[in-house]
């Protein structure tokens, strides 16, 4: 009877421990719309599919700690829009593609509502990786640049691979 108690009153105590966690990285809110201020691949991206233009791309957060993104590209002088769900992972700030074909890593970076979000997998034709430099806002940002340099450098990827296109507000995610 007594071990019974003592059992309760631990699990007591770890349903309090439990409630008092700070909340992790994989519970942040990145819903809102994002600014894309930079690219980067890894060399496997052709030329031709190094997109024109940029526009600003809206996250959702699903029930679950899931994600939607919806991407704007350029194609045959029109604006297409694209959803993209991303299934999260044991991993804080790892997602998976829900064809199962990406990982998406976000990297938060030193400068306040910069972040770097990292694919790696099969895009039409090909296995590569390619990341984006967003931001909140979208106003140039020469330090978020300096540490996506780093974040570049750190992951043994090359500088010269870095694609800084004007944004595009000619097409915005639509609100849903
Ligand atoms: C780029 O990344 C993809 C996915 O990780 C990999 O399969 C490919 O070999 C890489 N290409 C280069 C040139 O490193």
């Amino acid at each position: 009877m007594k071990s019974l108690l003592l059992s309760f009153t631990l699990l007591g105590l770890v349903a309090v421990l439990k409630a008092q966690e700070v909340p992790s990285d994989d519970q942040k809110d990145y819903s809102g719309i994002w600014y894309p201020k930079a690219m980067i691949h890894n060399g496997s991206l052709s030329s031709h599919n190094i997109p024109s233009k940029v526009f600003p791309v809206k996250v959702t957060a699903l029930e679950g700690g899931d994600m939607e993104s919806d991407v704007i590209f350029w194609k045959n002088g029109q604006c297409h829009e694209v959803k993209i769900l991303m299934k999260k992972t044991d991993e804080p700030g790892k997602f998976i593609s829900f064809d199962d074909k990406r990982f998406i890593y976000i990297t938060a970076l030193p400068v306040k509502d910069h972040y770097v979000i990292y694919c790696e997998g099969r895009f039409p034709g090909e296995l590569l990786g390619m990341g984006k430099l967003i931001g909140r806002n979208p106003e140039e940002n020469p330090e978020a640049m300096e540490e996506f340099k780093k974040f570049v450098l750190r992951k043994g990827l090359k500088e010269e691979n870095i694609i800084v296109r004007e944004l595009n507000e000619h097409c915005v995610p639509e609100s849903d």
